[in-house]
């Protein structure tokens, strides 16, 4: 398995702005669109394509066109905040929702909702802002490939090494993008240097 973290300079650019804790939600919310297009650009890097003949106004010629279904799984609630870039990028995609929440204090993510689309022969990107014991990603890609999924990958803003460690055990074929790869978690199982809580700070609560 891989863990591919982000390169691009905005990529640091707009990470430095959402880690700032004097940024407000609204800012938060657009800044989070901006880095998670470009993790969506490098989560699908590697779709296939076929041909397709068409016609310019100057002439016949063949281009390609996206062969491969787009499934993406936001984790509730949190990977809401990623899931508008994929929209706009891909418009044909289908959305599957998992609902996941952590216990305030074991940190143990609980399930409450999962509803996900037909998901074979498609690509299923999971999107989930925060990578912290890896607990959260690790139950939804088990009830994607429950679901069927074969085709996954992990996407997340900020990856901790612990929660990176974790999916690659437990599911080493599922490359992960990350926006960035941070030091390590505190006692409260948060992420350092992190940015807070992702959920809290999207949604003003
Ligand atoms: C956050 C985050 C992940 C999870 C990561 O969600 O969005 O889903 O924690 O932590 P883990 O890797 O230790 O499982 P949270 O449970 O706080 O719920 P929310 O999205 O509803 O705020
Ligand atoms: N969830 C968050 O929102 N932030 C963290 O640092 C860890 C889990």
């Amino acid at each position: 398995m891989a863990l591919h973290v982000l390169s691009h300079p905005l990529g640091a650019h707009v990470l430095t702005h959402l880690r700032d804790h004097t940024t407000k939600p609204a800012l938060f919310r657009t800044l989070s669109y901006q880095i998670s297009l470009l993790l969506a650009l490098e989560a699908t890097r590697d779709l296939t394509t076929h041909e397709k003949s068409i016609e310019t106004p100057m002439e016949q010629t063949t281009g390609y066109v996206l062969a491969t279904p787009l499934v993406v799984v936001p984790i509730l609630r949190a990977g809401l905040g990623m899931l508008q870039p994929f929209h706009d990028t891909f418009p044909d995609v289908s959305v599957g929702y998992v609902g996941l929440e952590r216990d305030h204090e074991t940190a143990v993510a609980r399930s409450y909702y999962c509803k996900l689309p037909p998901l074979g022969g498609k690509r299923v990107i999971v999107v989930d802002p925060m990578l912290a014991t890896g607990g959260s990603a690790v139950q939804a890609v088990n009830m994607i490939k429950g679901a069927g999924g074969t085709d996954i990958v992990f996407v997340c803003i900020v990856a901790a090494p612990e929660g990176a460690a974790l999916m690659q055990q437990s599911h080493p074929e599922v490359p992960i993008h990350a926006g960035a790869l941070d030091r390590e978690l505190n006692g409260r199982k948060y992420i350092l240097p992190g940015l807070g809580d992702f959920g809290d700070r999207l949604y003003g609560t």
